[in-house]
C-alpha cells in the first residue's frame, strides 16, 4: 500500500487531497442535476466523481510521456484508484438499492408483467449499460484487490502493471455507459413518446473525456515509436 511512498503521514494528506477532488466533482453533478429528485441526484453524482477519478487514473500516464511536465503527478494515480473505486462501490449501490430495488431483472431492463407472469425485456440499452457499470467496478475492485504489498510482492512487479493496463479497458467500459445515461436513456421511447427530459449538462463532457484519453493514448504511442527508431537508428 505504501509502494514508492515511506512516510504514511505524506500518504494520508495525498489521499485527503484527492478527497477533496473527489468531493468537488460530486458537488459539480449535484449542482448541474439541481432539476432531478434527490435520490437520482445522489446517485448521478457519485457516477460524476467516479468518472472524474477514472479519467484522471487513465489520462495522466499517456498525457505525461508526451508532456513531461507532469511526471511530478502520475504517481497521484494509487490515490486517485482507491477513490474512484470507493466513489464507484457507492454510486452502483444507491442505483441498486433506489433504482433496481434489489432486483437483477429490473437492474437489467426487464419488466414484471403480472398479468402473464414473465418479465418482458424492457430495456435492454439500460440493462447493457448496467452489466458495463457492473464491469468496470469489477475490474476497479480486482486491480484494488491486488494492490497492497503482500499482493504486489506475490505478484512481482511486472505482473502487477501488467494487470494496471486494464485501467484502460475500466476507462472505455466507464466512458459508454457515461455515454448511454447523457445521450440515449433519456429520449422519449415508443412507451414515453411524449416525455421530455432536460439534456445531460456534462454529455459533451463526457465525449471529451473519451477523445482525451483517446488522444492521449495515440501521441503516447507515437511518442515511444519515435524514441525508439531513433535509438535503433543509432
Ligand atoms: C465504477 C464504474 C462506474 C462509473 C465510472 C460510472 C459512471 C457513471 C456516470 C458518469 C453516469 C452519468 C451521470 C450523469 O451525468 O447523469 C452514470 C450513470 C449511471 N450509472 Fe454508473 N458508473 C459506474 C458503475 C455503475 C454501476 C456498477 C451501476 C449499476 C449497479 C451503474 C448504474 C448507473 C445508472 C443506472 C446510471 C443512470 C443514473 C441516472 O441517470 O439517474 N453505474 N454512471
Ligand atoms: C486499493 C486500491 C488501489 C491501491 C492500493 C493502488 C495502489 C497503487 C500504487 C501503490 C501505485 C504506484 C504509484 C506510483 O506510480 O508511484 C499505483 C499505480 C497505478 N494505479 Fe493503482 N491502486 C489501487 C486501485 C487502482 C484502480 C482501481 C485503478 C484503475 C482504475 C488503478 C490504476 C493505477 C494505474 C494506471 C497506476 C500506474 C501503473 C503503472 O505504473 O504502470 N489503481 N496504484
Amino acid at each position: 500500500m505504501l509502494l514508492g511512498i515511506k512516510s504514511r503521514r505524506m500518504v494520508l494528506l495525498r489521499y485527503v487531497v484527492v478527497g477533496v477532488f473527489a468531493g468537488i466533482s460530486f458537488y459539480m453533478g449535484w449542482w448541474l442535476n439541481s432539476t432531478w429528485s434527490a435520490d437520482m441526484r445522489l446517485w448521478k453524482s457519485f457516477g460524476v466523481g467516479t468518472f472524474a477519478l477514472l479519467w484522471f487514473t487513465a489520462v495522466i500516464g499517456p498525457a505525461a510521456v508526451v508532456w513531461s511536465p507532469l511526471m511530478t503527478v502520475v504517481t497521484w494515480r494509487r490515490e486517485t484508484g482507491v477513490w474512484f473505486v470507493v466513489m464507484g462501490m457507492v454510486h452502483g449501490y444507491l442505483v441498486w438499492d433506489g433504482w433496481a430495488r434489489w432486483d437483477v431483472a429490473s437492474l437489467l431492463g426487464f419488466r414484471y408483467a403480472p398479468e402473464l407472469e414473465i418479465y418482458l425485456r424492457a430495456e435492454p440499452g439500460f440493462g447493457l449499460a448496467n452489466l458495463m457499470g457492473i464491469v468496470a467496478l469489477g475490474l476497479g475492485l480486482s486491480l484494488a484487490a491486488t494492490s497492497f504489498d503482500k499482493a504486489v510482492s506475490f505478484l512481482g512487479i511486472s505482473t502487477w502493471k501488467w494487470l494496471h493496463t486494464f485501467t484502460y479497458v475500466i476507462f472505455y467500459v466507464a466512458v459508454l455507459h457515461a455515454i448511454y445515461f447523457a445521450f440515449i436513456h433519456y429520449t422519449p421511447s415508443p412507451e414515453r413518446p411524449g416525455a421530455v427530459y432536460p439534456a445531460n449538462p456534462l454529455r459533451f463532457v463526457y465525449v471529451g473525456a473519451l477523445l482525451s484519453v483517446a488522444l492521449a493514448q495515440a501521441a503516447a504511442f507515437f511518442r515511444i515509436l519515435s524514441r525508439r527508431r531513433a535509438v535503433g537508428a543509432q
